[in-house]
């Protein structure tokens, strides 16, 4: 690993001040319930989308003693369409844990904040650097590729010791004076935002291009080495999209573990065959409606795509399908935390 001069902090803190992002919702506040709020959601969403959800969750929510107090239902239900939801999930416990163990402030130290559901290492860094300018690194994905980048390390950072020898560096990089802490940790989430992406670089733009190696060698995409591939699935699913005479649908709360635990969603099956026994208890009524098979259409996710096989169903009101569940009506389901592509089917 190429050093890098002493000045690398100050080069990028002073780039942040003029080329860097300032009027997001989440930036000028030290308050630790909306900095980690807004690091949450924009672990595995983009800006654009946080923007859109972050203002309604704190305007439900404006402490973390109201997140606290919330059903999961609840909190599911404003989370609807981020997606990630253990996220959400996680995120509830963690308000919870806030109360109980910390009496309802945040603590002040990334160790700490460690310990609590879903804050890792690296948003542990970013609350406490943000609100409390510990001198504490960030190392997330795009961090990792700022970083990797500027020093030429082509190391495999899925190997755990080559991954750590990187979280001693990004720690040994940090500003000397913790007042820089916040802005400093912004410039590389900026960085890595706006300048040096995935798979297109604007070096011209970058505040410490004379001291990037990766830059040097002319190969920045070559950075950074990770050998182990996601390794991507696939699955069929079969959605019984049943209505009743009073047109409500039948929904049923997903189980705590596996897919879209704890959202509401039309019954899940794996085959046509268990969709169409579910339905066939009313079996001489069943019969008598016809089953509309809906275009089947592919959703993809991080690591998997689904192929969700809709198929609508409509019954008296004394029928009920033979799966857990509920009627719902047209009124209420809207307001339910449903998968994305659940409510979209819904209400198109
Ligand atoms: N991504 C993660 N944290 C962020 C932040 N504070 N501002 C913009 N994008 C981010």
């Amino acid at each position: 690993m190429t050093p890098l001069p002493p000045d690398f902090a100050r080069h990028v803190v002073d780039w942040q001040r003029r080329h860097g992002r300032h009027g997001l919702p989440w930036q000028n506040t030290q308050d630790p319930y909306r900095v980690w709020l807004s690091e949450i959601m924009l672990q595995q969403t983009q800006v654009s989308t946080v923007l859109d959800y972050y203002p309604r969750f704190l305007a439900r929510f404006p402490e973390v003693s109201a997140l606290a107090a919330a059903s999961q239902d609840d909190v599911l239900a404003l989370w609807s369409g981020l997606g990630y939801y253990s996220r959400a999930r996680h995120l509830h416990r963690c308000a919870q844990e806030v109360m109980a163990r910390f009496g309802g402030q945040f603590p002040k130290q990334a160790e700490l904040l460690q310990t609590l559901p879903g804050i890792g290492r690296s948003t542990a860094a970013a609350i406490a650097a943000f609100c409390f300018q510990e001198r504490a690194a960030i190392l997330d994905g795009n961090v990792k590729r700022v970083l990797s980048r500027v020093l030429g390390y082509a190391e495999d950072l899925a190997v755990l010791k080559n991954e750590k020898a990187l979280w001693s560096v990004a720690q040994e990089l940090l500003p000397q004076d913790p007042a820089d802490m916040p802005r400093y940790t912004q410039a590389l989430m900026d960085l890595g935002a706006t300048v040096c992406l995935p798979k297109k670089v604007a070096c011209e733009a970058c505040p410490v291009q004379a001291v990037c190696q990766a830059n040097a060698q002319a190969q920045p995409l070559a950075y950074p080495v990770k050998t182990k591939k996601l390794k991507r699935s696939s699955a069929t699913l079969w959605l019984l999209w049943a209505v009743n005479a009073k047109g409500q649908i039948w929904l049923q709360k997903r189980p705590d573990k596996g897919i879209w635990a704890g959202l509401f969603s039309l019954p899940v099956f794996d085959t046509e065959e268990e969709l169409l026994a579910a339905w066939s208890p009313a079996s001489k009524v069943y019969k008598a409606h016809k089953a509309e098979y809906l275009e089947p259409w592919k959703h993809v996710l991080t690591h998997r795509d689904l192929h969700l096989h809709p198929v609508r169903m409509k019954g008296a009101e004394h029928e009920v399908p033979a799966c857990e569940g509920e009627w719902v009506s047209a009124e209420v389901w809207p307001e339910l935390g449903l998968p994305a592509p659940i409510r979209k089917l819904l209400s198109d």
